[in-house]
């Protein structure tokens, strides 16, 4: 495989969207997202956060009536959207007003997440797919990017090859993938690989080992989820948010340990770090 091109510093700087002085809360999106459960409410609180920084005008949260409380505690600005999963095939649902969708921090990878999937994947909005929501599946009727964004266990859990043989060649697996699928594959870890479908693939310059904590990638969806809505270009959307996420780590280790980040963290250095690009 020819090498491989990093997402730089300028590439962020070139795409990053200024924001409309004549915009209104409409016209920057809205987004839904589909996370936390009764055991796993801090992921959708998370990714909320992040999602709200990242450029949207709106967010509605679909999650358990217990999550509910911890998010809008956390994150005042969201609205929710009370068992969903229950309602998921009703005929009354309308997603038309939703920009884009990520669904799966805090969930289970069960029949109900995946019924949810099933059900939008046709609605032809751009859907971030993390955690719960990642299980061995086809994307065929979908009729709008999706983007898949797994760490080494959740791509072998989704490919049904091993992490030993995955690890042999990353960028080479999520390429591949990417292209049997028809999805884009973000795969996490040390040096993400961004794969798209049509074979485009890049490696993530930033980030580093304070990332190594629970949450972090539940921000790193609210993050995508945010940036689908105020980019024009969706893959530019993607890329930024990977390079901004590792970004903000990186700010955090220029003065702070390594040891000690918290993936909130990530959200609270979101406004300066983005700022530098802007
Ligand atoms: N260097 C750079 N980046 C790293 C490193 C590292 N050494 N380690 C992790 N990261 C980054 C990844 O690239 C990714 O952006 O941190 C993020 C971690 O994301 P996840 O692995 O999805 O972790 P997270 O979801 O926050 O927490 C673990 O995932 O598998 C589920 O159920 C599991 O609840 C658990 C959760
Ligand atoms: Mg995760």
């Amino acid at each position: 495989m020819k090498e491989i091109p990093r997402w730089s510093e300028k590439d962020v700087t070139r795409t990053l969207p200024h924001r409309n002085q004549e915009g209104h809360k409409g016209s920057f999106g809205t987004a839904l997202l589909i996370a936390g459960s009764a055991g796993m409410p801090g992921a959708a609180v998370l990714a909320t956060y992040a999602a709200m920084r990242s450029g949207l005008g709106k967010l509605t949260v679909a999650t358990s009536s217990e999550s509910i409380v911890a998010i809008s505690s956390f994150v005042p600005e969201a609205t929710f959207e009370t068992d969903l999963l229950d309602r998921i095939n009703d005929s009354q649902l309308d997603f038309n007003q939703y920009s884009a969708v990520a669904v799966g921090p805090g969930l289970l990878p069960d029949y109900k997440t995946e019924a949810a999937i099933d059900r939008l994947l046709p609605e032809g909005k751009p859907m971030v797919l993390d955690a719960g929501a990642l299980s061995p599946r086809s994307y065929d009727s979908a009729a709008a990017p999706v983007i898949l964004t797994p760490h080494m266990g959740e791509f072998s859990r989704i490919t049904g090859v091993s992490v030993e043989e995955l690890q042999k060649g990353q960028a080479a697996y999520a390429a591949d993938w990417a292209n049997r699928l028809g999805v884009t594959i973000v795969l996490k870890g040390p040096g993400t690989v961004i794969a798209f479908p049509d074979g485009e693939t890049f490696i993530n310059p930033t980030g580093n080992s304070s990332l190594a904590k629970g949450g972090t990638g539940d921000t790193l969806t609210g993050m995508i989820l945010g940036m689908l809505c105020c980019h024009d270009n969706w893959r530019h959307a993607v890329l930024n948010a990977v390079h901004i996420h590792g970004a903000c780590a990186d700010e955090w280790i220029r003065t702070r340990s390594p040891h000690s980040l918290l993936a909130h963290d990530l959200t609270e250095l979101l406004p300066v770090v983005m700022n530098s690009f802007e």
